[in-house]
């Protein structure tokens, strides 16, 4: 129980947050963590960092004391076959430009390490010692990419920068491979270069992306148990789909199918919802006028209405997505206790934050699969403006699993500043992939699908909305109520069909 809440409290340590003991009711092992953690005065008690962050932390009281709710949950999850791993409900006080320079710093330390696990840069300078050398030699380095640009002979020249300094860093368009490599770099991700350098230049002849590797193998549970994925009900738009959203739900409540289809439902234990679960309110322009429950909170409750149909030893993980009624910057919070709140208190739903990370499946004989779930709402950029993505032929709506292949590589959900909408926390960049997970699920773009990528499945959610006018303008060609559906002990996916 304390575990998770001792990150809290160190946040607001670090930032010089007074911590009262009234305001986090102390158990044995909390006491402890004060102790070790803070110099008492002579009465004993805590001292007062700053009588502003007080008042700011008192006003944050309430939401301290949800998560001390959660907590007890957290030891029941865990006999459910779920744990979480990483679930961010962050209290922000006012950012400056510092934090996105720290924010920017945590980011390349984090990739930075992993390329330098990767033998092909041990050897590495950093950019001002390459600057100060009046040799040509092989050189290598990590940057992260500040400028990318054509010259007029079609090369390509990045500019990348360390803490040391910037650098310029020639592609050649005559080495094709690596020419068309460097084509989808992006702005601010961080890659490894390895060359030789010019004058305050350096000739790249490989690059590198701190990419999962290829060789890991692919995670069998010993149990044969199933996970769904679902996502975009858009509850509360008068096109969500309720016939055929209860259609889902009979199917996994073992009430309608073949045999065979009824002998899967009954091993559905997980079922997973990656955003957007109410079509939300003032999301864009007049969006009342196209919604048959124009009411946030009733919105929620309709939601609580029908996942409370669905059979009790199903576990419900639920993220957040860009309709939900959280804050937009990620990584967005749990889903709010005052207008989601006829969705707490159902036994089977956890709440999780955009992105997160769970372990599902895992007893006694097996660890468990790692699941990262992310709504998806940066994916929009990649798709229109990474080359490779946008040129491949594919229709916006079949893009996602391009997209979700390339934010592996970079091991960051939206390398771009501007991507996404983020918090620039200063002690942590939370969009970063950490772990490489054995599943990766994401919604968003409204149309199903399963793809492999290393050791990874990545799965995208369908809807269970209508296709949209402004869908319909802006090229994507949804297909609501698919259902993606993976054995874990043999890992074979279906998508199923519950709509037209
Ligand atoms: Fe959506």
């Amino acid at each position: 129980m304390v575990e998770s809440i001792k990150p809290i409290i160190k946040l607001f340590l670090d930032k010089g947050y007074l911590i009262t003991p009234d305001i986090i009711e102390k158990s044995e092992m909390e006491i402890n963590f004060f102790e070790n953690n803070l110099k008492n005065n002579e009465s004993g008690e805590l001292l007062i960092f700053n009588e502003n962050m007080l008042k700011e932390l008192l006003k944050k009281k309430d939401k301290l004391m949800v998560k001390e709710e959660k907590l007890v949950d957290e030891i029941e999850i865990e006999n459910k076959g779920i744990k979480i791993i990483d679930s961010y409900d962050k209290i922000y006080g006012k950012l400056s430009v510092q934090n996105f320079t720290m924010h920017y710093q945590k980011r390349y330390d984090h990739l930075k390490r992993i390329l330098q696990s990767r033998n092909e840069l041990l050897a590495l300078l950093s950019i001002n010692r390459i600057l100060s050398k009046k040799d040509r030699e092989s050189v290598s380095t990590i940057g992260m990419v500040f400028e990318k640009n054509y010259t007029k002979n079609n090369n390509l020249i990045l500019n990348i920068e360390d803490n040391t300094g910037n650098i310029n860093v020639l592609i050649n368009n005559n080495k094709k491979e690596l020419f068309e490599k460097a084509k989808d770099i992006v702005l601010d991700e961080t890659i490894g270069i390895k060359g030789a350098n010019g004058d305050k230049i350096i000739f790249a002849d490989e690059i590198f992306f701190p990419d999962i590797s290829q060789n890991e193998p692919i995670k069998k549970s010993p149990n044969e148990e199933y996970l769904a994925v679902i996502s975009d009900l858009h509850i509360g738009s008068e096109l969500f789909l309720e016939e055929e959203f209860l259609r889902f739900i009979e199917w996994i409540n073992g009430k309608s199918g073949n045999k065979d289809q009824k002998e899967i439902s009954q091993k559905i234990k997980y079922l997973l919802v990656v955003g957007d679960i109410v079509d939300g309110v003032g999301i864009y322009p007049n969006q009342d006028d196209e919604q048959n429950i124009p009411d946030i909170v009733l919105q929620y409750d309709k939601a609580a209405e029908l996942l409370k149909l669905i059979r009790k030893d199903v576990n419900i993980i639920i993220c957040p997505g860009n309709h939900d009624a959280v804050r937009l910057a990620e990584p967005q919070p749990i889903l709010d206790k005052n207008t989601a709140k006829s969705l707490y208190g159902i036994d089977n739903i956890f709440l999780v934050s955009n992105p997160s990370s769970v372990n599902i499946g895992a007893d006694e004989s097996f660890e468990g699969f790692e699941v990262l779930l992310y709504h998806g709402y940066s994916y929009d950029d990649y798709s229109a403006n990474v080359e490779s993505i946008r040129f491949s032929g594919a229709t916006v709506s079949d893009r996602t699993n391009m997209v979700m292949k390339f934010l592996l590589q970079k091991r960051h959900l939206a390398p771009t500043h501007g991507s996404s909408l983020f918090i620039p926390d200063s002690d942590a960049d939370d969009l970063i992939i950490k772990n490489v997970p054995d599943f990766f699920v994401s919604g968003h773009i409204h149309k199903a699908n399963v793809t492999q990528y290393g050791k990874v499945t990545k799965i995208a959610g369908s809807c269970w909305q209508s296709i949209t006018p402004f869908q319909i303008k802006v090229g994507h060609s949804p297909e609501p109520g698919r259902v993606p559906i993976i054995n874990l002990k043999t890992r074979d996916t279906k998508i199923l069909k519950f709509a037209e």
